[in-house]
């Protein structure tokens, strides 16, 4: 008998496609679309609801499921997926970055697609077809949980991220089996939270949308992202899982989008018991399925709604097909039918490796931001790294390593790594011995003879039982809730003494993954527990001290910490962090990050982002400046860089002309410098109110010590656009002012006049 067509590799892929479709029942049509978790009953999901895709699958399960497959009738392989959103976050020992924040503070396109490139290895070796990565949500409130997972405020940084990331996750494309479909998620608008709660009615207009919230995703788009997740919000009263408008004209229409569609977690479900907009689960199931989605995550029950919804005419087969239709066609093009990239024991050995290892400390480097220094750094002028690698010195010092980041490596991670609540079997969290912390980083580098010390200093929180229940209604678990540490005199007091022992205290503080993520949005952005009294005490010891903010997301600041010799944001900055934040103290590395998101000096500053719409009365609080704390794009050298003589090539520019200029940047110091020239335009006259300013380009460019280097920035004119009050994008001809600078701090930015006619 001759083989199915489906199976024949050299048929096309269409026919192929019709053939399985031909072959396949209602029943099995339905499970095809359902993504279940591999952590339940995989007999269940597989043999019963023909699932076709499965997600957070241990090493365990992963031989158990494709075993399964094989006893089913048409063995049509898995799609499996995972967050490998900064490494391959569940896999034991894999190579786990610094969070997205973390990496979007190197402003590095290259650097973050090679990262996301050694996450597609590690994760294809292990069996993995899909991250859910990128998040191309904007930071809107800091109060979010979520910041952590974003690239930061800005549209543009963004976009450009967000590509950079996708090109390393797909590599060379579907058929490249050391890659891994990238998504861009949650599509869209699920950043815009009320008062930061987490999948909370996002309050946008269709407008405010394309503005600066759609950008990023059409830019993914553009790049050939493989899938898009729908965010779990509603928006004007409709779940995304139910937006035509964004699935249909958009998504699919104005952009040409397709690729497949995945639903967040229970997306469907929650349409009954969360917002509550659907009687019952067939009656949601018919939604998603006639809004155009594909994949259905974590519903199972979307199977039962989905037959009941065919059986009573609401669906029709023709409509099943449609889904079954582009997830088949990508598993084609997968060619997953011949090899379904089972796990790799071979390829395995690359996990971790040091090549990898190098790349993340690497790209640890190059995401701490230095916000402030009074010169302090690099600790005795920094002399540079001896023939053994640590620091070189001309004088025995004691460095004491305090705080409650200072020795924990899972704050070095943050969330969706290890034990950070989505998975069970990494109990401890990655392996103690593939993480560096603070404490391991100084005593790894510090020049021979030099003391490190070390004390906790303070505690953070504790966590106790919500006693609204262990479980959501979905089934997914209820985080516990977050009680503050009161301060420990205990604590403090060896806080103190080490500190009065010592030539410099690198106070690390910063927050945990019980204030981080999903469902764990914070009403304050106050460091927590025990660390305003640690930062306050150790600051009166008048040793000079250097504060670390090992944290998911910008805290506000005490003024004990604004005092400090040098303060130094890492967020969550990996396993390689502890040691590339020591370099950075000892002046073994340059400061070269810049921050992707604004600092706010109060929570009530909420929100602070930069490019805020123009028109209020006023500039500022009664009580409070308006001022972010530290500015979007702010961040440090060790060397002073100024700005002088910008210079544009022309000032008159047609619709379809590039603004060319130069500046000219000069390094006063003794280090050299990478600097990161940002150019803003600002649209003097919009018919519709406008962002005041938008970043619209950047380039890095090293500057020696001592030397004056021209950096050239070119933005198009097709780039100087506005959203209408008709929601259409176009360039308004008229005056514009190109701003150049270090940052989106008007008063250090040159700003220079052009006409776009
Ligand atoms: C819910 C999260 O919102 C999403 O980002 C993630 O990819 C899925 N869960 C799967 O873990």
């Amino acid at each position: 008998m001759r083989p199915a067509l489906y199976l024949d590799a050299d048929a096309a892929v269409e026919d192929r496609v019709d053939d399985l479709l031909s072959r396949m029942t209602p029943q099995e049509k339905v499970g095809q679309m359902l993504m279940l978790d591999a952590r339940g009953d995989l007999d269940e999901a597989i043999l019963r609801r023909h699932a076709g895709s499965i997600l957070h699958t241990s090493p365990e399960l992963m031989g158990q499921a494709h075993h399964l497959v094989g006893q089913t009738r048409l063995c049509i392989p898995l799609l499996v997926a995972d967050d490998g959103i900064h490494g391959h976050s569940f896999w034991p020992g894999a190579t786990i970055f610094g969070t997205q924040i973390s990496m979007a503070c190197s402003w590095d396109r290259e650097l973050i697609t090679a990262a996301a490139r050694v996450t597609a290895t590690e994760m294809a070796a292990t069996g993995m077809h899909w991250t859910f990565s990128p998040v191309l949500c904007i930071t809107r409130d800091l109060r979010w949980g979520r910041v952590n997972e974003t690239f930061g405020e800005d549209p543009y940084l963004i976009s450009e991220l967000g590509a950079a990331m996708i090109r390393g996750y797909q590599g060379s494309g579907l058929d490249d089996p050391d890659s891994v479909l990238a998504c861009a998620k949650h599509f869209a608008g699920y950043s815009e939270t009320q008062g930061g709660r987490d999948a909370s009615e996002a309050d946008l207009s269709r407008r405010k949308l394309r503005s600066w919230f759609l950008p990023p995703f059409h830019t993914a788009a553009q790049a050939g992202v493989g899938t898009f997740m729908l965010g779990y919000q509603s928006m004007d009263g409709v779940p995304i899982t139910a937006n035509t408008w964004l699935i249909n004209d958009v998504l699919k229409g104005e952009w040409s989008y397709d690729g497949l569609l995945v639903t967040d977690w229970d997306n469907v479900g929650r349409m009954v018991w969360e917002q509550q907009v659907c009687a019952d689960i067939t009656e949601a199931a018919t939604v998603a399925i006639k809004a155009g989605n594909d994949v259905i995550m974590t519903t199972p029950t979307f199977y039962e709604g989905a037959l009941a919804a065919l059986d009573e005419g609401r669906v029709t087969e023709a409509d099943l097909d449609a889904a079954v239709r582009r997830i088949l066609r990508l598993k084609f093009r997968l060619g997953l039918f011949e090899n379904p990239r089972h796990p790799d024991l071979a390829r395995q050995a690359l996990i971790a490796n040091p090549e990898h290892s190098a790349a993340n400390l690497q790209t640890a480097r190059r995401s701490l931001v230095l916000l402030t220094n009074d010169g302090t750094l690099p600790l005795d002028g920094g002399l540079g790294a001896g023939p053994d690698g640590r620091a070189r010195s001309d004088a025995a010092r004691t460095i004491a390593v305090i705080g409650p980041n200072a020795e924990d490596p899972q704050a070095m991670l943050g969330d969706w790594a290890g034990n950070s609540g989505q998975v069970s079997w990494l109990p401890e969290g990655q392996p103690r011995a593939a993480i560096q912390t603070v404490l391991d980083g100084f005593r790894q580098i510090a020049p021979v003879g030099w003391q490190v010390t070390h004390a906790v200093g303070a505690e953070i929180g504790t966590l106790i039982p919500d006693p609204a229940g262990t479980h959501f209604p979905d089934g997914q678990p209820r985080p516990d809730i977050f009680v503050a540490a009161q301060p420990d005199p205990d604590l403090i007091a060896e806080a103190v003494a080490a500190a009065q022992a010592a030539d410099l205290a690198v106070v690390v503080v910063g927050d945990s993954i019980a204030l981080t993520g999903e469902g764990r949005s914070t009403a304050t952005l106050e460091l927590q527990g025990g660390q305003l009294a640690l930062l306050d005490a150790v600051a009166a010891t008048g040793t000079p001290m250097v504060v670390v903010l090992v944290q998911s997301k910008p805290s506000t600041l005490p003024p004990s910490a604004m005092a400090a010799s040098a303060i130094i944001a890492a967020f969550n900055p990996g396993m390689r962090g502890g040691q590339a934040i020591a370099e950075l103290v000892l002046g073994l590395i340059e400061p070269t990050g810049r921050l992707p998101l604004s600092f706010a000096r109060h929570v009530g500053q909420q929100p602070v982002y930069y490019n805020q719409v123009r028109g209020q009365h006023g500039d500022r609080y009664a009580d409070l400046t308006q001022r972010p704390l530290f500015a979007f794009g702010h961040g440090l050298s060790y060397s002073e860089v100024t700005y002088d003589q910008l210079r544009l090539e022309a000032d008159h520019l047609g619709p379809d002309g590039t603004l060319r200029a130069t500046v000219a940047l000069r390094n006063l110091g003794q280090r050299p410098a990478l600097e990161t020239v940002q150019a803003y335009v600002s649209d003097q006259v919009t018919s519709a109110s406008w962002a005041d300013q938008e970043l619209k380009g950047f380039t890095q460019v090293a500057v020696p010590p001592g030397e004056t280097v021209i950096a050239t920035i070119a933005v198009d004119a097709s780039a100087c656009s506005i959203v209408t009050a008709a929601g259409e994008r176009v360039v308004e001809p008229g005056s514009f002012e190109l701003r150049v600078g270090p940052s989106s701090d008007p008063d250090r930015q040159l700003r220079a006049g052009f006409q776009i006619s």
